[in-house]
């Protein structure tokens, strides 16, 4: 019987039929989706935290509203996305508790400092630009409610990508010390940003069932590559130089050849030990629990508005 519904299942995926929450699916994929979307949702959230360091010391009215702006969307994206995850017959309260007790992760690079305003142009350019390349090919992942949210996402984010660059393209055409700030920030985030996109595929126990189950369209490699590609001539143009001695365009590839990510340093911050997890925790769990007055009073009002209608 249950050969049978995988065998249907499977066919549904081959035949790029989305799997809807009512839909029959393998408790693997469900476990799959609830992991990999509630982790999204986490990483959104948390990156509210580097980037809100600077609302308060933006260089300009405008340049405020603007960061004020892309953080409201992160907030919105993160809201998109635990939707999702919950219509997978899981609650937010228990993925919160997972991402406060440390059980769950969430993006690596969310745990680096944002030392100066122009990480602010790093951040946007770089992190949202690797969010880009790997949210557009996550607009056609299986289940129906991830691929719908990553869409509405994907309308967001170039506007984030773009104002990044555009605060790294002022600094950069402008006082030395600018440009020597933009650069800095480059060597600090360039790494970072690349190992967002996981480790080797070689390395990557989920990424054959996610490929099986069109859950991931392209590899963690395949999405680097395109993102680096399509990175590099953005740094030329506003001459800033990319931190990596091995990157150089290889024609017969037809991609830029680049050099090997700290490994060490990767899995050090994806379990805990980067330069801003603790502090990124403890932040959440004070604006969570400080909250939690609006929470009960949303509650109470919907309740009470239900209360109305059967009156
Ligand atoms: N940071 C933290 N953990 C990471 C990671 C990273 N950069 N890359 C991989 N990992 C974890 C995986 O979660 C997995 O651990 P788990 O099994 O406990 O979840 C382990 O390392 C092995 O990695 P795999 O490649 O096997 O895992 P996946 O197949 O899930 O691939 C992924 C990892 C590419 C991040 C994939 O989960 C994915 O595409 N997720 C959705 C996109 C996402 O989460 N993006 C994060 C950034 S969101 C963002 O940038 C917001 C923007 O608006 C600023």
């Amino acid at each position: 019987e249950d050969l049978r519904k995988l065998e249907e299942f499977q066919a549904k995926i081959d035949a790029e039929i989305k799997i809807e929450p009512k839909d029959w699916m393998p408790e693997d994929y469900k476990k799959h989706l609830q992991r990999q979307i509630s982790q999204h949702a986490h990483s959104e959230v948390i990156g509210m935290q580097p980037e809100g360091n600077w609302i308060s010391r933006a260089p300009s009215l405008r340049a405020k509203v603007v960061l004020l702006a892309k953080i409201q969307d992160e907030a919105g994206h993160g809201q998109y996305l635990y939707s999702a995850a919950e219509t997978l017959g899981k609650s937010r309260d228990e993925f919160i508790e997972e991402l406060q007790s440390g059980k769950a992760k969430y993006s690596s690079i969310f745990n680096y400092p944002t030392l100066t305003w122009a990480d602010m142009g790093a951040v946007g350019w770089l992190v949202d630009g690797a969010a880009i390349v790997n949210q557009v090919s996550l607009q056609r992942t299986s289940y129906g409610p991830y691929s719908r949210a990553m869409v509405r996402i994907c309308k967001e984010e170039s506007f984030h990508q773009r104002q990044g660059y555009e605060i790294m393209a002022t600094m950069a055409n402008g006082t030395p010390e600018q440009k020597a700030m933009a650069q800095d920030a480059l060597n600090r985030f360039w790494w970072p940003s690349i190992m967002m996109f996981g480790p080797h595929d070689s390395d990557s126990p989920n990424t054959g069932n996610a490929v099986k189950w069109k859950i991931k369209r392209e590899t963690n490699d395949e999405l680097r590559q395109k993102f680096i590609d399509k990175t590099v001539q953005q740094a030329e143009v506003i001459g800033l130089t990319i931190p990596d001695p091995d990157l150089k365009w290889n024609e017969d590839r037809g991609h830029y050849d680049f050099g090997e990510m700290d490994w060490d340093e990767f899995w050090r911050v994806v379990k805990g030990n980067g330069p801003c997890n603790k502090q990124r925790l403890n932040h959440h769990k004070k604006a969570h629990n400080d909250g939690a007055w609006v929470r009960e009073a949303a509650i109470a009002y919907a309740e009470k508005q239900k209360e109305k209608q059967l009156v």
